[in-house]
């Protein structure tokens, strides 16, 4: 587990993003740092991803932590945790982003299928929330990600949405299970990034749906976090939609 050091040695806040090396969840991982904290990027596997990560959260100034685990394995996130409080000492901030998505029309659909969606989708965020909290001082914040299907569902990938609505609840839930200590909040993004096998047509199609006329990008889930985490501190058990407008028709 590299870490790469400060000049300084004053304490900082310190930031645990599960899925922090692309996409997504590197965009988040980035604004964090850049808004002050430490980093610890979860990774599957420390791979050249993971360390390129780290090289572009230290180029911020911030401390670059890498963890690996495989969220469906409870050991491993609990080892992951252990390793989190030894290194970091305690958890300021969990943003839970790591996710499977993927078509998956309901009519062919194994149980085995079933529970790899929730398995990763929702039962590791909840195992993730359980045991941050226990590194977590008053004050500190999560922060799921959702998505709008988790309310409007979309016909070919059942178990995603159903996995997004459980994180939605969750996140209610936890807010008031522990307010005032820890506030508990998600952000329901609309598309932000394409998959590669999405055609053109495809593409245009959501575009032409969404009112604010593009896609969200990155930086606008990332910048939302951020808002949470800084902006709001009456704010618990919120669900922010990052849509464009999409969720209004
Ligand atoms: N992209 C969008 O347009 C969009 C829209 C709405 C909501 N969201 C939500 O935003 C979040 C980030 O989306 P994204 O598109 O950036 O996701 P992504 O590209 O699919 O990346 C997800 C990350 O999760 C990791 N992951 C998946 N299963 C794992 C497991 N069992 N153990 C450990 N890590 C695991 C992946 O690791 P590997 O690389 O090793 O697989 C990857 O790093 C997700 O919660 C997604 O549902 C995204």
């Amino acid at each position: 587990m590299p870490e790469i050091k400060l000049e300084s040695d004053q304490p900082r806040a310190t930031a645990l993003v599960t899925g922090a090396t692309v996409r997504v969840g590197l965009e988040i991982a980035l604004a964090l740092a850049r808004s002050g904290r430490d980093m610890v990027l979860h990774c599957r596997r420390h791979d050249q991803r993971a360390e390129d990560a780290a090289a572009a959260v230290a180029a911020t100034g911030a401390r670059a932590f890498i963890v690996e685990a495989d969220l469906t394995d409870q050991q491993a996130v609990e080892r992951m945790f252990r390793d989190i409080g030894q290194m970091a000492g305690g958890l300021d901030i969990l943003v839970n982003s790591a996710a499977v998505f993927g078509f998956s029309p309901p009519d062919n659909l194994s149980v085995a299928d079933f529970d790899h969606f929730i398995d990763t989708n929702l039962k590791a965020p909840y195992m993730c929330c359980i045991l941050a909290r226990k590194l977590m001082k008053p004050g500190a914040s999560i922060v799921n990600i959702a998505d709008v299907a988790a309310e409007r569902p979309f016909r070919n990938h059942v178990p995603y949405c159903i996995s997004k609505a459980g994180i939605v609840m969750l996140t209610r839930s936890l807010a008031k299970a522990w307010a005032p200590d820890i506030r508990v909040n998600a952000i329901s993004p609309g598309t932000v990034l394409f998959r590669d096998d999405e055609d053109e047509a495809t593409r245009a199609a959501v575009r032409r749906r969404i009112p604010m006329a593009r896609i969200g990008t990155p930086e606008d889930v990332a910048k939302a976090v951020i808002f949470l985490c800084d902006n709001a501190a009456h704010t618990t058990g919120a669900i922010l939609q990052v849509d464009g407008g999409r969720s209004l028709d």
